[in-house]
Parts: C-alpha cells; sequence; structure tokens
C-alpha cells in the first residue's frame, strides 16, 4: 500500500496510474536485494528503500529517511548546475520509503568505456578525451561546492545524448552530500571514478580528468601535488586488491560513428 506520497511535476492522474500498475506487478524489476528494489516500468523507475534496521531508523529522525536523503542529493547537484534525474513521486510503499524518477535515456559511462576504449580507434582516443574532460569538468564544479557523490562508480555517471548534445548525469544520490570531511572525501571521489582504469584508461587519461578538475575546482597549485599523490597511492592499493573484472555491458548500440559524433555543450 502506498501511503505519504507526494508529487512533484507530474500528472497526477499519471502518478496514480504508476502506482496502481506496480500494485498489479506490472513494473519490470531490474534489481532487488536486502538493501533495495529497482523496477522500471516505461520512462519511470522506482526505488524502493528497504533497509529497516536500528541504524537506519535513527537515521531517519535525524537526516531524514533514505527517499528524503535521495532527493536532497539530487537537489544539491542540481542546484549548482550539475544534471541528476528528476523525482516525480516520493512517500512510502508498505511503510519503507521509495521514489519514483524520470528514466535518463542514455548509456552508463562504465558500459561506454568497455565497449569503446578497450581498443579505441583514432577517432575513440579523440572523442575520449573529449568525455574525460567532460567528467573532469563536472567534479570540478561538485567539489569547488564542497559536494561529494556517495558513489561514484562509473555506472552511476550517465551519459545522455539529445539531438547530438551529450550531458552527464549523476545517479544514485542517496549519499550525496555536502561533504563534512573535505579533503578526504574528495579524494574517495577521484579513486571512486578513477578505478574504471582497470579497463581502456592509461595514466594519460587520468591526467585529463585531474586537469579539467583542476581547472573547474579551487584547489591551489600546491595542493594538487599532495592531491595527485594521495589519489594515485589509493587506487593503486585497490586495483591491486580487486581483481573482479569491469561491470560492464558490452555496448552495439550507438555505433561508435554515431556516438563519437556527439559532443558536450
Ligand atoms: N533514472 C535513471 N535513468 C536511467 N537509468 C537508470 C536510472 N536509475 C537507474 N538506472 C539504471 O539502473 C542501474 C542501477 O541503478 P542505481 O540507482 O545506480 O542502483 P544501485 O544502487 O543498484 O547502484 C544504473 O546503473 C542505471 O543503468
Ligand atoms: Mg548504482
Amino acid at each position: 500500500m502506498f501511503t505519504k506520497t507526494e508529487f512533484i511535476d507530474i500528472d497526477p492522474v499519471a502518478a496514480e496510474e504508476l502506482l496502481a500498475l506496480f500494485l498489479q506487478d506490472q513494473w519490470h524489476v531490474i534489481k532487488e536485494d536486502d538493501s533495495k528494489l529497482l523496477a522500471v516500468y516505461e520512462q519511470y523507475y522506482i526505488k524502493v528503500f528497504k533497509k529497516t534496521n536500528i541504524v537506519e531508523k535513527i537515521k531517519g529522525k535525524v537526516v531524514g529517511n533514505r527517499s528524503q536523503r535521495f532527493s536532497r542529493g539530487n537537489s544539491l547537484l542540481k542546484e549548482i548546475g550539475l544534471n541528476a534525474p528528476p523525482i516525480v513521486v516520493h512517500g512510502n510503499f508498505n511503510n519503507l520509503p521509495f521514489i519514483i524518477m524520470k528514466e535518463v535515456p542514455g548509456w552508463n559511462v562504465s558500459d561506454i568505456i568497455h565497449s569503446y576504449f578497450v581498443q579505441p580507434s583514432r577517432e575513440g582516443l579523440r572523442w575520449k578525451r573529449v568525455l574525460l574532460r567532460e567528467l573532469g569538468r563536472t567534479l570540478g564544479e561538485m567539489h569547488r561546492h564542497d559536494i561529494v557523490h556517495g558513489d561514484l562508480r562509473a555506472s552511476n555517471v550517465l551519459l545522455h545524448e539529445d539531438a547530438g548534445k551529450l550531458s552527464l548525469y549523476f545517479i544514485d544520490n542517496e549519499r550525496t552530500r555536502v561533504a563534512k570531511r573535505k579533503y578526504r572525501e574528495k579524494i574517495r571521489n577521484l579513486v571512486q571514478i578513477f578505478m574504471m582504469s582497470r579497463r581502456g584508461f592509461s595514466l594519460t587519461d587520468q591526467f585529463r580528468i585531474f586537469s579539467a578538475y583542476y581547472e573547474f575546482s579551487n584547489i591551489d597549485s600546491k595542493a594538487r601535488k599532495i592531491m595527485e599523490r594521495d589519489v594515485l597511492k589509493t587506487l593503486d592499493k585497490r586495483l591491486r586488491r580487486r581483481t573482479k573484472s569491469l561491470d560492464g555491458t558490452l555496448l552495439t548500440d550507438p555505433p561508435a560513428e554515431r556516438l563519437f559524433s556527439y559532443y558536450f555543450e
């Protein structure tokens, strides 16, 4: 049963219909574990947050439940001009917090790297630099405002295309927040995004991200060297520890030629 629902920028009739269809099991479940359920229906995603342990209960009272935290994380990014999927409904489902968000059509960056950059063509290499620069820029913007993403793996960054123009979207924003331990949390984000180094990603590529990142975050040149050292040291440790292959799907659509014809604003 749905309770405490609130609709945001969605026709209420359409929203009621979405909820009814969920109750009739008409949504396609993508993932379900102890912590959450993720399902899709047409251009909507629903996420039901399932954890109900004592820590979560206390957190819920103090900083809001997971759906509220998710919405807040999303809004933080939007306030500074970065993209996050629009949330259209939130509330409770069987007393568990949930959100419904709009689908961001596109591909996750993990799949893009996996599919096109393992053995890139010349054209692919050129385009890859454009993507790395945009990753560095957006992350720099985020960190300049002292906002950190809670789980910045490449699969949580979506590449969206509209009329040939690309933009990056950050999803999974439940733990996106204003950093408390700023330096540590920023390092952590950089390491998370650099974990894509497991495939098709060179040291030069890392420096391309750093270079755009510095341009847009306001880290002074003395701090840069230290930051680089700290990131690469932690990254090295994590890459050694982790032998699992990249969690990416091999994309065939978009074909490389089409993808490489798209550019960021
Ligand atoms: N709003 C959305 N638009 C498009 N794809 C999405 C959206 N939300 C989730 N996805 C897809 O579902 C996957 C898992 O969603 P995510 O919110 O990252 O859950 P998890 O907590 O399991 O990582 C994403 O990697 C992405 O491919
Ligand atoms: Mg995710």
